[in-house]
């Protein structure tokens, strides 16, 4: 209601995408996994979710986002999903 489980969620996948996709990484995203699960979340909604933000944050940088971010962006969220399923 107030917006604060929607804040974690972001924060926690920029501080997934930001450090090195890790253990904690990887193993926090699986459990997040299970539990969204037991919210009734599909894991393709799950996993969409951080795609979603980095169409967004395209869309926001515009002309300043280069093939280099783009790349960066999408292999480190191949490299979570993948490694936390
Ligand atoms: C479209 C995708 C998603 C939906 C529909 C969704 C939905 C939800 C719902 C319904 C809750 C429970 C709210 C409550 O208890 O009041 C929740 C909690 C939470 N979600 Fe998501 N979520 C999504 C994706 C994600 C992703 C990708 C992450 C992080 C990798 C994430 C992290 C969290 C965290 C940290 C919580 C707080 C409680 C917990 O640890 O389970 N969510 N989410």
């Amino acid at each position: 209601m107030t917006g604060a489980v929607r804040a974690e969620m972001l924060t926690m996948i920029f501080d997934c995408l930001m450090n090195p996709a890790g253990p904690y990484q990887r193993h926090m995203v699986r459990a997040e996994r299970v539990n969204h699960d037991s919210y009734g979340t599909p894991a393709a909604h799950f996993d969409r979710f951080f795609w979603i933000v980095r169409d967004v944050c395209r869309a926001r940088v515009g002309a300043g986002w280069t093939p280099e971010m783009d790349t960066a962006w999408t292999e480190q969220i191949e490299a979570i999903l993948t490694a936390s399923r």
